[in-house]
């Protein structure tokens, strides 16, 4: 059985931003890691909120947007910013980042206590775990939704991991273009094979690693939401399973070569990462996740997520900061109820949006409500 866990929260004490999406100066502080309920009407400006504090991890933030994007309109000539203190257990740190305007390409700039630092560095202090309305989705489009999916939950936690994806995505996206010409050095053709053989390894070891610390929560699973079993197949993932890492890239490499007529016809590749096939199973019934009802599929997501937030919670020894956004409205009130009690028994620092307060009146008195609308912020 997995224990509840209540490892020590981080959470933000104070969360300032300027000239981002709607908000001219946004201010909200926090007294504690309880949770905060942000409501209020459609364009009120609460996903923007829940945006601002994903740009406090690495990358471009949960809508994945254009850096430009995030600046407000009515005043495109000043960047966009986001200052926040977060405590920790053994003292705070200021976290800072915006657009850096005088560079060529667009980047932002993350500052820890005023030093400028890479966002890689963002999640050794914390972690930041998010889940939107577009994950609704997920058991109801292609693999590749799935794969993207798996891959930003593990970037969360090993930020490393996503310069081994964009080094495979270039190779391919290369060797599809030379192949697609029709004309190429072979040897510059076998050094992007070799790339992609080598990269292919480390993505889908990564995956199956991070799928089976996962997965033990998702077996052992003692809270009111499904147990689950998260899998990744194809032929990397076979190959794996009994040979050692140098022989798989080898195999990979020759399969590459061979498979060059077919994946001129077809472009991308047959084999590799982004060719595997990422299943999840609704362990409470036995069925593949893409047949179970809609809330169900609501309750397995939650469930994922839920298991991610205990596993970040032992990997960094801190509860991480969740942000849920639109998560609570459609479900059942003692699915709402359970995932309630969830957030509290982990200690986690949970940004709450909806569009109405009555769902969330059991946390009444356990957490901070704030009302928003037209980007002005309440109180209750
Ligand atoms: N760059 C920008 N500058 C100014 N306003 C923006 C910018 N980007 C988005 N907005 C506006 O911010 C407003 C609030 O958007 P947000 O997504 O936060 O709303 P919401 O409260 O989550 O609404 P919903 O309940 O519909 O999800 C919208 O009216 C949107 O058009
Ligand atoms: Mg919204």
């Amino acid at each position: 059985m997995t224990p509840i866990l209540s490892s020590p929260s981080c959470w933000l004490s104070s969360l300032k931003a300027s000239n981002f999406r709607c908000y001219d100066a946004l201010n909200i502080q926090c007294h504690n890691h309880s949770p905060v309920i942000l409501t209020g009407p459609n364009g009120a400006g609460k996903t923007n909120i829940l945006e601002a504090i994903s740009l406090l991890a690495p990358g471009r933030g949960f809508r994945k947007c254009k850096l430009s994007q995030f600046t407000r309109y009515q005043n495109q000539g000043m960047p966009w910013a986001i200052h926040a203190t977060l405590r920790l257990p053994d003292g705070s740190i200021a976290l800072s980042t915006g657009l850096d305007l005088t560079a060529e390409k667009e980047r932002r700039v993350v500052k820890i206590n005023g030093a400028p630092q890479a966002q890689t560095a963002l999640p050794e202090w914390f972690r930041i775990i998010w889940q939107t309305p577009q994950s609704d989705c997920l058991f109801l489009e292609g693999m590749s939704v799935r794969r993207k999916f798996l891959d930003t939950l593990i970037t969360q936690i090993n930020p490393t991991y996503s310069k081994h994806l964009t080094r495979y995505d270039h190779a391919l996206k290369e060797r599809s273009h030379l192949l697609k010409e029709g004309s190429y050095d072979p040897n510059w053709m076998k050094v992007l094979e070799e790339t992609l053989a080598q990269e292919a390894v480390v993505i889908v070891t990564t995956r199956k690693e991070f799928i089976a610390e996962l997965n033990i929560y998702g077996l052992n699973n003692v809270t009111h939401f499904p147990k689950f079993s998260l899998a990744t197949h194809g032929y990397v993932e076979d190959f794996l399973e009994n040979n050692p890492a140098l022989w798989v890239e080898d195999k990979i490499q020759e399969m590459l070569f061979a498979n060059r007529a077919d994946d001129t016809l077809k472009g991308g590749s047959k084999i590799g990462p982004n060719q595997s096939e990422i299943r999840v199973i609704n362990l409470d019934y036995d069925y593949p996740a893409e047949v179970c009802s809609t809330g169900e599929q609501k309750a397995l997501l939650l469930s994922l997520m839920l298991a991610n937030c205990r596993l970040q919670s032992v990997v960094c020894g801190v509860a991480p900061i969740l942000l849920l956004d639109e998560v609570v409205a459609h479900l059942d009130h003692q699915r709402q109820a359970h995932l309630f009690e969830e957030i509290l028994a982990l200690n986690a620092q949970a940004w709450l949006t909806g569009t109405h307060t009555n769902v969330f009146e059991p946390l009444r008195g356990r957490g901070y409500f704030l009302t928003v609308d037209h980007a002005v912020l309440k109180e209750g």
